[in-house]
């Protein structure tokens, strides 16, 4: 049962990967982030982890794919696949209040990060989906990313970019089972999450129920563990229920 994480580096990511590897010591895990010498501590230490470098939307260097291959070949191929990727903010960007501040720049970075990588990432990962056993393919989405839940507006970056990842979930539910045998690909809202990515909001944040990444990564494991391939094509939030497209 390989699991790759492609944005170990994150609060989510990181703490999926302790968690699979706590849950399942003896499994691979493969971690894909930019600067893999920055993940540090016990996970690092761990030998089921194989820490390769990944940029969003950038072609695997051809080192990455033969490191790659070379686990997968050995442990069977991939079983699960987890994006958890994502721009809300940088030094550059911050997430629009109104129209006047949209910038071509920072849609194009966000729709890269949030939507484009996964897709290229897929595309490249395909290969190895196929066996008997059902592929669990994953996008850690946002529920900020439902077109039919927006009532505030705003966000515009990133509630369009994972608006269309969305979109890419619910494509990718349709061809990939029909050419790579059982799988299950899904949208997941993970709940607000205590990382860097929410930390400029954590005032208003206050009001509302916010998880730490540990138990982020506890509540996304019980629902990619319970994901069947009846779930195919599901946008499900962290406990399990259905969220609107
Ligand atoms: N936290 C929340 O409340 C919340 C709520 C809803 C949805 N989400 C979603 O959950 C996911 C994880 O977020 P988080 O809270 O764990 O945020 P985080 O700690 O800021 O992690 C973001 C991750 O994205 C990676 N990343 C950014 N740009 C990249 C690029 N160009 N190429 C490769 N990787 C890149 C970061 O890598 P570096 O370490 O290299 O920067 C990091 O691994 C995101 O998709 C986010 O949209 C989070």
């Amino acid at each position: 049962m390989t699991t790759v994480i492609a944005g170990i580096s994150g609060a989510i990511g990181q703490a999926l990967a302790e968690r699979y590897l706590a849950q399942q010591p003896e499994q691979p895990v493969i971690g894909l982030c930019r600067h893999p010498e920055q993940v540090t501590g016990e996970l690092r230490r761990n030998p089921a982890l194989h820490l390769l470098p990944w940029r969003a939307a950038e072609p695997i260097e051809p080192s990455v794919k033969a490191s790659l291959s070379e686990v997968l070949a050995s442990s069977g191929g991939v079983h699960n696949l987890i994006y958890t990727a994502g721009l809300l903010h940088d030094r550059q960007m911050f997430p629009e209040k109104r129209l006047e501040d949209l910038d071509s720049q920072h849609l194009m970075r966000a729709f890269e990060v949030n939507c484009i990588g996964f897709g290229v990432l897929v595309q490249a990962l395909a290969p190895w989906f196929r066996g008997r056993q059902l592929t669990r393919v994953a996008a850690v989405s946002a529920k900020v990313g439902s077109v039919t839940d927006n009532q505030l507006g705003g966000w515009y970056a990133y509630r369009c970019s994972k608006a269309a990842l969305n979109m890419m979930v619910k494509n990718l539910s349709v061809e990939l089972p029909r050419r790579y045998g059982p799988i299950a690909c899904v949208a997941l809202h993970p709940g607000t999450t205590r990382s860097a990515l929410s930390e400029p909001f954590a005032q208003s944040l206050a009001k509302l129920t916010v998880h730490t990444p540990e138990q982020t990564a506890l509540n996304l494991y019980r629902v990619m563990s319970n994901v069947s391939e009846a779930d195919n094509g599901r946008f499900i939030s962290w406990d399990g229920s259905d969220l609107p497209w």
